[in-house]
Order: C-alpha cells, then sequence, then structure tokens
C-alpha cells in the first residue's frame, strides 16, 4: 500500500473545483492508457488569465489529488504561466507521489495544457476574447 502525503490525502478527500464549467472557454481531455482514467479540465480565460478552472476526474486517488491541486495552482495565472505547470511541478506540490503512481501526475498537467491550447485555437479560428 503506497503511502500518501498529507496533501494527497487532504485533496483525494476534498478535493476542490470539482465540476464543469458551462460554455467552457477551453476544454482538454485526457486519458491514462496506463490504468484507462480520464480527466476532462474546463477553464474560462479573461484578460489573458484563467478566470476559473473546475475539472472532472475518473480515476485513482491520486488522480483526483493531481486534477485538484493542478486546477489550484493555474487558477489565476496567465496562460502562459499555465502552460509551465508540469507533472513534476504538480508532484512537487502534493509533496511528492509513491513511484507506481507517479504516472498519474501527468494527467492533470496534460488536461490543463489542452484546455489552454482549445482555447488558443479557438481563438485564432475568431470568436475568442
Ligand atoms: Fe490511473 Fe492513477 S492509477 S491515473
Amino acid at each position: 500500500m503506497p503511502v500518501y502525503s498529507q496533501k494527497v490525502m487532504d485533496h483525494f478527500m476534498n478535493p476542490r473545483n470539482v465540476g464543469e464549467i458551462e460554455n467552457a472557454d477551453g476544454v482538454g481531455e485526457v486519458g491514462n492508457p496506463v490504468c484507462g482514467d480520464m480527466m476532462t479540465f474546463y477553464i474560462k480565460v479573461k484578460n489573458n488569465h484563467l478566470e476559473d478552472v473546475k475539472f472532472k476526474t475518473f480515476g485513482c486517488g491520486a488522480a483526483i489529488a493531481v486534477s485538484s491541486i493542478a486546477s489550484e495552482m493555474a487558477m489565476g495565472k496567465t496562460l502562459e504561466e499555465a502552460m509551465k505547470i508540469t507533472p513534476q511541478l504538480v508532484a512537487n506540490e502534493l509533496e511528492g507521489l509513491p513511484k507506481q503512481k507517479l504516472h498519474c501526475s501527468n494527467l492533470g498537467a496534460q488536461a490543463l495544457n489542452k484546455a489552454i491550447e482549445n482555447y488558443l485555437k479557438k481563438k485564432r479560428r475568431g470568436g475568442g476574447k
């Protein structure tokens, strides 16, 4: 049984920013081929900042903690800053993850990046803000 940090347990038991944003400016969905877990991030963008970040995760406890902390880390950041959130930074922020659970931390950063890319793509096509 892997040992989780207090922070992982806290974010697993009380995940922040769970849910879906209606009319989100960007949506990013990723799946983990290792375990089949899924994660979706929704973002609202205002003046190049992430005004709101929400997620839905169908996955293991570590994946839920990862999404929760990634959403907190991204909230209020500029798009450029949020793009720099890596799986390593997410795992560090959680005070580490057991080695066999490190792959779970990839999902959070990937889903967030995808949501931002989705927003940027829409914006390039017009209709963005
Ligand atoms: Fe699937 Fe962690 S075991 S994301």
